[in-house]
């Protein structure tokens, strides 16, 4: 009887600290730079992916507009895109609608046959990392993409990538107002010519996971105001729309494949920011938004993204809709950014937003106007779960 009693105490005693163990294992070994993306938004990004996988199809409809072409040319037909991208070639006929097509060179322009193309011109300057296409009003697009040639044709190998482009591509200016900053003032944090440089390689490298940032914050302030990078403040800011999240873009930096390199993440993907950084060259921090639409009560959209405070509170910045998206200078690279700006930047720095701030004198849960608090409140067991920090903090 004894040693049956004692054999049980044994077995119990045992079996708890296996339990112990697993919980602890769980709590300290727990990789919580996973993302954390639950049902709903698992089928939203698998729709989403297989909508952006487009390849050029109706190759025979290009042999036979390649035959009417003597010069290089860039097809940039938005309609015809689509319709080669979606393999919809029944749709395609060559003389059916005037076809645009575009060129650098002026002399070229001579050479197009206008009855069946539309020639559009465009200017590939060297100190810049777009191409400016001469429309009213203005476009401009990232360089940086692959095209497939079919005798002068050139075709962007991305349908749909180069559609979304085209999209955004309206130029918009900034306001470029003086800034009667004290130059002893504030401590001097980025260097705008990289940190802007900095910004084109993650916009180049978001772009190869289909995902189209749009500058926001702090970054959208400068833009327009200054047309530059705020010297004092610490950081980037870009916004994605969340059904464009490509989670291969956090598993390749998680496993080092990426020139960028994963120092936070704060939430799961249904209210989440990641920052990132450059794994090599100037080391700057951008806080990557996940942008969220609702519509309101009063039936109106607007957008909000989530901010986290150690605590363990979720807060909310709302805004006025983005979208649409148009494209900006920003020293000599692109950025996406909303078409009215002032709009945004009113709602969240006021009326007095062409001021400066310095950086010291404000809080990012406090100054803010558009700032919803106590949307939620995680433990801190839920906190590990849903926060991830690596190399992370300013010096
Ligand atoms: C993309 O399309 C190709 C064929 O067109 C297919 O093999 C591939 O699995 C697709 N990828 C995704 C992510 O849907
Ligand atoms: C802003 O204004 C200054 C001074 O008037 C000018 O030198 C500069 O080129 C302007 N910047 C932009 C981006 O327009
Ligand atoms: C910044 O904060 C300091 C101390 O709280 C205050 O004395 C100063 O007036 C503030 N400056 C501005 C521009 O708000």
């Amino acid at each position: 009887m004894r040693l049956k009693k004692h054999r049980l105490l044994l077995i119990l005693a045992s079996s708890i600290s296996i339990f112990l163990f697993f919980i602890s294992y769980q709590y300290y070994f727990y990789d919580s730079s996973v993302i954390l993306i639950d049902e709903k938004w698992r089928r939203i990004i698998e729709k989403r992916q297989a909508e952006v996988n487009e390849s050029i199809g109706c190759v025979d409809f290009l042999k036979k507009l390649e035959e009417k072409i003597k010069v290089p040319v860039l097809l940039i037909d938005m309609n015809v895109l689509e319709n080669i991208g979606k393999h919809k070639c029944d749709q395609l006929k060559v003389y059916d609608t005037l076809i645009q097509v575009a060129t650098d060179s002026r002399k070229d322009l001579n050479f197009i046959d206008r009855h069946i193309f539309e020639p559009l011109f465009f200017e590939n300057n060297e100190l810049r990392d777009y191409l400016e296409f001469a429309t009213h009003p203005k476009r401009i697009i990232p360089k940086n993409f692959d095209t497939v040639k079919y005798g002068n044709l050139a075709v962007p190998r991305k349908p749909f990538r180069f559609r979304k482009f085209w999209e955004n591509s309206r130029l918009i200016e900034c306001a470029n107002r003086t800034m009667n900053r004290k130059e002893t003032g504030e401590k001097k944090r980025l260097d705008p010519i990289l940190a802007a440089f900095e910004l084109s390689r993650l916009r180049d490298l978001l772009i190869r996971y289909d995902m189209f940032p749009v500058i926001s914050e702090g970054t959208l302030l400068g833009w327009y105001r200054e047309c530059t990078i705020i010297p004092h403040t610490q950081d980037l800011d870009i916004h994605v729309i969340v059904e464009e999240f490509n989670p291969r873009f956090v598993d390749d930096m998680r496993e080092g494949r990426s020139i960028f390199k994963l120092n936070r993440r704060l939430g799961k993907l249904d209210a989440m920011e990641l920052t990132v950084s450059p794994r090599n060259g100037y080391r700057v921090y951008t806080d990557i938004f996940m942008m969220y639409q609702e519509k309101q009560k009063n039936g109106e959209d607007i957008n909000w993204i989530s901010g986290m405070c150690g605590d363990g509170e979720r807060i909310r910045y709302r805004f006025p809709l983005f979208y649409p998206f148009c494209s900006a200078d920003l020293l000599g690279h692109l950025v996406w950014t909303t078409c009215d700006p002032e709009r945004i930047i009113k709602e969240e720095y006021g009326e007095k937003w062409f001021e400066d701030v310095p950086t010291n004198n404000y809080s990012w849960f406090e100054s803010d106007k558009n700032v919803e608090r106590n949307m939620e409140w995680f433990s801190s067991w839920e906190m590990r779960k849903i926060t991830f920090q690596d190399d992370y903090g300013y010096h």
